[in-house]
């Protein structure tokens, strides 16, 4: 039994989960709860150096997912799993789920490969709440473009590419709704935030 929460933030670029991490971490410390906030691929200095070759540096789709899922491993061993052992909240700003939407979905990778390294990489340690941040990837594209002067490899990505991500993100959502919930990011920040808020009480006091 793993005394603490875990929740992941997901979406594709855009969508606006990271403006939202910080803000549903202070709500989770009102609460009185440790909170550690993480991201991937990084949460870890490896992870970060891996994160730098992710967004930077063109290679294979298959290399793509083994290295989102060797930084994942540092991070669930490091990070993740003694957070959760000591009863903290963890807030990982992207999980596995974003594995199969850009890396399979996205980029075609198989998902049985990704299956594999799911199990073996999270070794038990699975999100209690996934937010998932939906938003059409027109949109998404619009915001990307007004606040990022500098897109990464994934960021440069076009709206055909985003279409796949985001269907294979509901498709996941649509396989597991007691861990998903999914958010309509095209509201106001403050509904969003409110919405977000609901579903995270929903896990207990
Ligand atoms: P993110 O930190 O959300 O981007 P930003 O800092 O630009 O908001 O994630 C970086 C990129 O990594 C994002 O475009 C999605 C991609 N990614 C994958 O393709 N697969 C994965 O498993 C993860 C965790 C991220």
């Amino acid at each position: 039994m793993i005394p603490g929460h875990f929740i992941s933030l997901e979406g594709i670029d855009g969508a606006g989960k990271s403006t939202h991490l910080n803000p549903i971490a202070e709500w989770l410390r009102t609460r009185g709860h440790e909170v550690v906030v993480t991201r991937e691929p990084g949460g870890t200095p490896l992870g970060e150096s891996l994160r730098q070759l992710l967004l930077h540096q063109s290679m294979h789709p298959d290399t793509e997912a083994l290295v989102m899922f060797a930084a994942r491993r540092e991070h669930v061993a490091q990070v993740i799993a003694p957070a959760l052992a000591r009863g903290a909240w963890v807030v990982s700003d992207r999980f596995t789920d974003a594995s199969f939407a850009y890396q399979g979905g996205g980029r075609g990778v198989a998902r049985d490969h990704l299956s594999h390294l799911e199990a073996w990489v999270e070794a038990g340690v699975r999100p209690d709440l996934t937010l998932l941040f939906d938003l059409d990837p027109q949109e998404a594209h619009r915001r990307v473009v007004r606040g990022t002067p500098h897109p990464d490899r994934f960021e440069r990505e076009q709206d055909t590419f985003f279409q796949k991500v985001r269907a294979a993100y509901l498709e996941r959502a649509a396989a597991e709704p007691g861990r998903f919930c999914v958010l309509d990011a095209s509201q106001s920040p403050e509904a969003l935030f409110a919405q977000a808020c609901r579903a995270l009480e929903r896990l207990g006091p």
